[in-house]
């Protein structure tokens, strides 16, 4: 992988996010890692001189949380389409249940306090800045609560910094 400057990327947000999904990954060597899919989330710049910054969004059962939550740092991986079998199983089991990283052929790269995947074409390294659970009196229309929280269990949003870009080919450069 060699580390890219953010600013010379190009690519959709929204089809890279909603429709190739990513993997949120978080944990060291010391602490063990856990991974899952995520198609919800936001690409852009926040504080500082406009730094770019990633979004994610946890429900609160997901193991991979914990995870983010005792460390300072989450991974967002983006996978070639031959890992899309492997992306829906690592976004329907939990790793409480199954050594998910071994099954789905996953090399974990243990790296600044955090891991990621050597087999993803495109990594974020994300910094967390900012967590903090989605709060009932914030929606503007119940209808997103009946329809996205019906157990009332909302998303933690975090905001991570992007302090490096990891690819493996060319494909994301313009
Ligand atoms: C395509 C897809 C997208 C998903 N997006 C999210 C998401 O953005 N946030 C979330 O909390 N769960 C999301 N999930 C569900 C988690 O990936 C799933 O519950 C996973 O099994 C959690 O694993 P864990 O318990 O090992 O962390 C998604 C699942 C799929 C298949």
């Amino acid at each position: 992988m060699k580390e890219i400057n953010i600013k010379e990327m190009k690519f959709n947000p929204f089809t890279l996010i909603g429709n190739e999904w990513m993997l949120v990954t978080a944990g060291n060597e010391r602490t063990g890692c856990n991974t899952m899919t995520a198609s919800w989330g936001h690409l852009g710049c926040l504080w500082g001189s406009n730094d770019p910054t990633a979004v994610i969004y946890l429900r609160p059962s997901r193991y991979t949380k914990q995870f983010v939550d005792a460390t300072d740092r989450f991974t967002l991986c983006v996978m070639d389409k031959s890992f899309k079998k492997s992306m829906t199983y690592l976004g329907t089991v939990s790793g409480r249940d199954e050594n998910k990283v071994e099954k789905a052929g996953l090399t974990p790269v243990f790296e600044d306090d955090t891991t990621y995947f050597a087999e993803a074409k495109l990594v974020f390294v994300c910094k967390k800045l900012y967590a903090s659970e989605l709060k009932e009196d914030g929606f503007l229309y119940d209808s997103i609560i009946e329809k996205n929280y019906p157990l009332r269990d909302y998303h933690t949003m975090y905001v991570g910094k992007i302090e490096k870009v990891l690819v493996r080919d060319d494909e994301y450069l313009g």
